[in-house]
């Protein structure tokens, strides 16, 4: 696992990169010159975060590779969670996105995949529990690879190098070699998201996710905690329910849904020839489907509606979704929101706020008004995370998880203010002990940092402040 201390300088990927030109304000015309939309389409338009590759021919190679290969997901599944998020637009279901910031090629185990799962499964039964309503449980997990960065290369020692772009592009280690654009690893991570999604299948389909093991599935450095053992309580209950029903006469082993959670993947389409290469037509239905994942967004820095990754988006069949950070205008937004969502269709576009836990007040409200007066039925979910990152004195990028309950906070009243569904939650999350983020019940410290501090990309909440922050998002939707 590699790790660094980061200077103050370092690239992060929530500062915008500077422009010469408003990417926001690019003219329609060249996106009419591809109206005929087909899955490369994209090419004619500006594309944003690409890497610069040095070998083309490495490239096409890889590419070929790529689209000769069996797909991840499938069309029908797509469907599925469309279907699913339709729900949480109409204010009947609730969604729990969660995962890496960015999926390591070193932190690939068995064990490191079935503990993020189990931290998701218990906050989706927190939250199931203590809201009385289904959660759509969407992992970052199985292609969230590559990373939009602030500026394409940085110096380390006197020496300029090109940023970290996440694994399936190049190397973290801070040299120039390892920093080199290299295509191959785009079959890499398309070989670590089978294998992943594999498990994945395996642990919500196979029994693991059983509800009859909902006590499993608290860690042992969790269970001692207060959160821990808050939650051992919901599971006893959850375990004298099922008692119950079968003393009743029900056949629990009939019910399917007891016995299996639907669990979708998703990741940020940043890398468009990669998700090109994965795109394939549905027999079923003829339309075009991204099947390198159930769902795809556009980040804070490609959301750009006249840009190649919106355009790309806006031809796939699968739900999408984009990131909405605080320089987001109500014109933007609901220009965005037509290239996406063309057909109004419940379910197809999640809006992923990440405002900051002080901007999100003001900001959110103008923004959910013009949504909702151009008739598009969004989803609308908060990303407390990339709005607050700050760098420690340390040298760590952080956050704290008062500022990440502050911003959910503000998000619910905002949404309260507009008569809005505040739909779900988008969080960076892992299984494991780690020291990333700031505070929680157990109060991690800027010396803690020091710890175990293991993240690819940015600070994620440890299994602890995850399951305490899904308690206190449980209370602020029970509040309504
Ligand atoms: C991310 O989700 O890791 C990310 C980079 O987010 P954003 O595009 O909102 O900055
Ligand atoms: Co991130």
């Amino acid at each position: 696992m590699r790790s660094a201390i980061l200077p103050k300088r370092y690239v992060t990927c929530e500062r915008r990169t500077s422009r010469t030109t408003c990417p926001f304000s690019l003219s329609l015309t060249r996106l009419n010159a591809v109206s005929d939309w087909t899955p490369g389409s994209w090419r004619a338009l500006p594309a944003e975060q690409q890497p610069a590759w040095p070998d083309e021919h490495a490239l096409e190679l890889a590419l070929k590779r790529l689209s000769s290969l069996p797909p991840l997901v499938f069309a029908g599944e797509a469907r599925a969670l469309r279907e699913a998020l339709a729900g949480v637009a109409a204010g009947k279901a609730f969604l729990l996105q969660a995962g890496d910031c960015a999926e390591s090629f070193y932190d690939f185990t068995a064990d490191s995949i079935r503990d993020k799962l189990k931290v998701i499964l218990q906050m989706a039964v927190v939250l199931t529990y203590g809201t009385g309503k289904p959660v759509v449980k969407v992992g970052r997990i199985a292609g969230q690879f590559a990373k939009p960065r602030s500026a394409p290369s940085e110096v380390v020692d006197g020496v300029e190098i090109p940023a970290f772009r996440g694994h399936i592009v190049n190397d973290d280690a801070p040299t120039p070699e390892a920093r080199r654009p290299d295509p191959s690893r785009l079959v890499a991570a398309y070989h670590q998201s089978a294998s992943t999604l594999n498990l994945l299948r395996a642990f919500t389909k196979g029994g693991f996710a059983d509800l009859s093991q909902v006590h499993m599935w608290n860690q042992q450095f969790v269970s001692s905690s207060r959160e821990g053992q808050r939650y051992e309580t919901i599971a006893g209950e959850i375990d004298r329910a099922l008692r119950f029903m079968a003393a009743c006469g029900i056949d629990l082993l009939a019910e399917e849904s007891l016995h299996q959670v639907d669990f979708y993947t998703s990741h940020e389409a940043l890398i468009l020839g990669y998700e090109e290469a994965l795109t394939r037509k549905d027999s079923l239905t003829g339309g075009w489907y991204d099947t390198s994942a159930h769902l795809l967004w556009v980040g804070e820095r490609t959301r750009q509606s006249s840009g190649a990754h919106a355009h790309f988006l806006s031809g796939v069949g699968n739900p999408v979704a984009a990131k909405v950070g605080p320089a987001a205008t109500p014109e933007e937004l609901v220009a965005l929101c037509r290239v996406l969502d063309p057909g109004r269709q419940p379910g197809r576009l999640t809006l992923i706020c990440r405002m900051g836990a002080g901007k999100v007040g003001e900001m959110l409200p103008p923004l959910q008004r013009a949504v909702q007066d151009s008739g598009h039925p969004v989803v609308w979910a908060c990303d407390p995370m990339h709005g607050n990152t700050f760098v420690s004195d340390g040298g760590r990028k952080t956050r704290h998880f008062d500022d990440v309950l502050a911003e959910i906070s503000g998000f619910f009243a905002a949404c309260r203010s507009t008569g809005s569904w505040p739909g779900g939650v988008h969080i960076e999350l892992t299984g494991d002990s780690v020291t990333e983020c700031l505070g929680g019940a157990e109060e991690v410290l800027e010396d803690d940092l020091e710890l175990r501090y293991t993240t690819t990309c940015d600070p994620r909440l440890n299994a602890r402040q995850s399951l305490d922050l899904a308690f206190r998002v449980a209370e602020l939707l029970r509040a309504g």
